[in-house]
């Protein structure tokens, strides 16, 4: 008896810690596997069939705090024959001012969204202003902090910022299925209607992109600046909780935030560099953004070519740890010099020249000869309730030139090299 309590201790504890290796062994093993299928894969990135606004109708925008006919619901159809469901929002204040008028237009989704009062007000007044917006990941257009991010989105000039938004191909009432290359085309579709529809210089519009749309937003501008015909080159562009690219965003998961899932096989590159041949969207957003700024450097000296870079990260991120802002940063700044940065060098400069503001974080800007790259980490904001705070407001308003720049001078060596 005595001797077999004493026996059946220890037999007790290797079982359960063999048990332990084995059970996240498993996890681990099924996770690798589910991501080399296409299915899984596309599900993990998009997560485009969790909509979040079950049994709510998106042609409805008064169910997430909108006034009547504040927002324009409309589809937009791209190239390729896909139908996108779409969101003209009005500032509040434009909305007071055209509040009779407003209220006496058709509701629901427009016909024509051409002729619809809002896209007039847009249209005719020739110092509006436009955010095209790209939301994250799954979900629609009303869901989550999404509706209140619009608001923010003209927060300092409730007058002037005008935004659209839209579901992409397989998200919320759109049609399709998402692919990297049809997430760019529809942006493409969304740019092309803000440009030629609603005649909107491109110094008039900005990008704001969030999440996945960081990546959307990034490859939708480095497409247009580097078009061989008729490049265009946006206001700025604001990219909140951005990923570096998708194979990085993947080594760099943690389940609910804090169980590295591939940290095992991160000690095998071989391994890893297996399981990235098996991943489809690659969202090469570092590589992109920094093409886009190499393009742009290397214009003639004169051109007015001027980009405005806003990069914002909550240290509170747990579903893409701040980490890859300081990654994108990096590649920007580095890409804007001839000699280039290491990431430690450009880390330590950044302890020097940063602003602290305490428990709102900080911020560190780099002027080249052609612009701005700016990275603000503040301490709260999670993933999504950030952008709706005022750092991205402020930072909206920055990259449509609203706020004037000179004043805000942080870095003390102008180009942060
Ligand atoms: C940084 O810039 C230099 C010079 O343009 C370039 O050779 C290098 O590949 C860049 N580094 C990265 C990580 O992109």
């Amino acid at each position: 008896m005595f001797l077999s309590t004493l026996a059946s201790k220890p037999t007790v504890m290797i079982r359960l810690i063999f048990s332990t290796i084995a059970g996240t062994f498993f996890l681990c093993a099924t996770f690798i596997a589910l991501l080399t299928v296409p299915f899984f894969q596309n599900q993990g990135i998009y997560l485009n069939s969790i909509r979040l606004t079950w049994f709510q109708d998106v042609a409805v925008p008064e169910q997430w705090g909108f006034m009547h006919n504040q927002v324009t619901p409309f589809t937009l159809q791209t190239p390729d024959g896909e139908i996108l469901h779409a969101w003209h929002i009005l500032p509040l204040g434009l909305y007071l001012l055209y509040e009779t008028e407003l209220l006496d237009e058709p509701s629901g989704i427009v016909p024509d969204v051409t002729k619809s009062l809002g896209f007039k007000i847009l249209r005719e007044d020739p110092e509006a202003l436009l955010v095209l917006y790209f939301h994250g990941a799954a979900g629609t257009l009303g869901s989550g902090w999404r509706p209140p991010s619009y608001r923010a989105m003209s927060a300092t000039s409730p007058n002037k910022i005008h935004t659209i938004a839209i579901d992409y191909r397989g998200f919320g009432a759109s049609t399709g299925r998402p692919t990297e290359e049809g997430l760019l085309l529809d942006a493409l579709t969304l740019a092309e209607f803000a440009l030629k529809d609603a005649n909107i210089p491109p110094s008039r519009i900005a990008i704001f992109g969030q999440s996945l749309g960081t990546a959307v937003g990034i490859s939708l501008a480095h497409h247009m600046a580097t078009r061989p015909t008729n490049p265009i080159l946006f206001s700025g562009m604001v990219l909140v909780a951005p990923f570096a690219d998708v194979e990085l965003l993947i080594a760099s998961y943690r389940v609910a935030g804090m169980i590295p899932l591939l940290d095992p096989l991160a000690r095998f590159p071989r391994l890893m560099a297996l399981l990235n041949s098996y991943i489809l969207s690659r969202w090469p957003s570092k590589d992109k953004l920094a093409e886009y700024l190499r393009h742009i450097e290397a214009g003639k000296r004169g051109d007015e070519a001027k980009y405005h870079i806003e990069i914002i990260h909550a240290e509170d991120d747990y579903d893409i740890p701040w980490s890859h802002s300081d990654k994108v940063f990096w590649h920007a700044v580095n890409a804007t010099s001839h000699v280039g940065t290491s990431f430690e060098d450009l880390e330590t400069y950044k302890l020097d020249a940063r602003r602290d503001m305490g428990a709102g974080g900080w911020v560190v800007e780099c002027f080249t000869q052609r612009g701005l790259v700016r990275e603000e980490i503040v301490k709260y904001g999670l993933h999504d309730r950030i952008m709706s705070y005022p750092v991205v407001s402020r930072a909206v308003s920055r990259a449509l030139r609203v706020e004037v720049l000179s004043g805000t001078v942080i870095a003390h060596d102008p180009d942060c090299h």
